[in-house]
């Protein structure tokens, strides 16, 4: 194929190529090997940022593209890269709602070693994802906001390359990754967005350099169709939260809107008030205010029952005693740091799939509450993991192979490494 020669010169495709490779791989005229030699040779010589764009666009324009109707404010929504113990959106959308802005996100499935938040939601008994658009809109204009799953029509070219960049070992391209957020992004009709890059061992940009190089791409391709946008390069040396897998990710994001404090909060709080200073144009400081005065006041915690309930879920989970009659009173296992000394290293992606094996033998998950840098005594639980029968010896001692503890003390990351506007 000319497009193949043109890619690995660094030559311009322009859009119209473009658009011939991939309609013609989703009409099939284009066969499966073309198309997987096209990824390859993006992932190995890369893109302009023009065809990047017109990559995005060509995905958008292979299925609809919502809009809703006008109210005081742009509808605001986020996206994260994919990272561990992130749950994040559970908080940032009643913040958010709670602002008076609308917030309306869909979201995924478990990909990878990453939880999805629709399956966090599904803890909630009843809670319905499956909304359609109209019944989304309906929600937000109740509640605020809604959550709801990916409809099939939007970009229907990215759940084909998707699916074969998976088969394919094409993820891990910064013009493939971009064009496939970018273009969700753009069809789902928000007009403010913020993106959160991860960067570190657990994300798929493992360097901050990485990461920032796909963060300005995005944030590129978002500006020049008009929306108003930044992006957040975070770290994923370690799990964000302390909840990874199953319920216990849910748990994490209700505690935080109940008081607690820690990186998961921290990071929600950042970008929800980058989202309300987007949506009602003020000054950075004041949607920062705005957003921990919401979550301090506990209107974020009230926010979140209001949408639960509009999206037909039960409260039951909102409440410490069930959460620890169903949860915590049934510890399957504990994982202890065998001596004194400081998180060196955690493995996220090997942590991230051990959580999804715990949860698909029927698990609630782990909590794993120490990050990079904490300093830990022997015997301390580095994992604690819940469900209904025991862990067995592997995975535990997997779990522990996930941990390097050092004598010396080790410089905790940071949880921002930039901030892209
Ligand atoms: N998330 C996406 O939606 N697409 C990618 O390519 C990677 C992460």
């Amino acid at each position: 194929m000319d497009v193949i020669d043109r890619i690995v010169k660094g030559e311009p495709l322009g859009k119209a190529a473009i658009k011939t490779t991939v309609e013609g791989y989703l009409t099939g005229s284009v066969s499966k090997e073309e198309m997987t030699a096209f990824l390859r040779a993006v992932c190995a010589h890369g893109m302009s940022d023009r065809d990047a764009t017109y990559l995005t666009e060509v995905m958008l324009e292979s299925g609809k593209t919502l809009s809703f109707r006008r109210r005081q404010y742009p509808y605001a929504d986020k996206h994260s890269t994919g990272g561990v113990a992130d749950s994040t959106t559970l908080i940032i959308a009643p913040i958010v709602a709670a602002a008076g802005v609308p917030f309306l996100k869909m979201s995924g499935r478990k990909l990878g070693h990453t939880g999805g938040t629709i399956d966090k939601l599904e803890s909630f008994y009843g809670l319905r994802t499956e909304l359609t658009i109209p019944e989304a809109e309906s929600v937000v204009e109740r509640t605020g906001a809604a959550i709801i799953a990916q409809t099939k029509d939007l970009v229907p070219a990215d759940k084909a390359l998707y699916k074969l960049r998976d088969e394919t070992d094409t993820v891990r391209s910064l013009p493939l990754i971009a064009s496939s957020v970018v273009s969700k992004k753009l069809a789902s009709g928000a007009d403010v967005l913020v993106l959160d890059v991860k960067a570190g061992n657990g994300a798929f940009m493992k360097t901050v350099e990485e990461g920032e190089a796909l963060a300005k791409l995005m944030v590129h391709i978002l500006h020049s169709h008009g929306k108003k946008a930044a992006a957040v390069l975070s770290d994923m040396n370690s799990p964000l939260g302390d909840g990874v897998g199953g319920a216990m990710e849910l748990v994490d994001a209700v505690e935080v809107l109940e008081g607690k404090e820690g990186r998961l909060r921290d990071l929600a709080l950042l970008i929800a008030g980058k989202l309300i200073t987007l949506a009602k144009g003020v000054a950075p400081e004041e949607g920062q205010r705005e957003a921990l005065g919401i979550l301090t006041s506990g209107k974020a915690l009230a926010k979140f029952r209001e949408i639960i309930t509009a999206q037909g879920g039960s409260l039951e989970l909102l409440k410490q005693e069930t959460r620890d009659r169903i949860f915590f009173a049934r510890e399957a296992g504990v994982v202890t740091a065998q001596k004194d000394g400081y998180v060196a290293h955690v493995d996220c992606v090997k942590l991230g799939f051990l959580a999804r094996d715990q949860e698909n033998g029927g698990g609630y998950g782990m909590r794993v509450p120490f990050k990079v840098g904490s300093a830990v005594k022997a015997g301390d639980a580095l994992v604690r993991l819940y469900g209904k029968t025991p862990t067995d010896e592997a995975m535990l001692r997997a779990l522990s192979d996930c941990f390097v503890i050092s004598d010396a003390p080790v410089e905790p990351d940071p949880l921002v490494y930039r901030i892209i506007e």
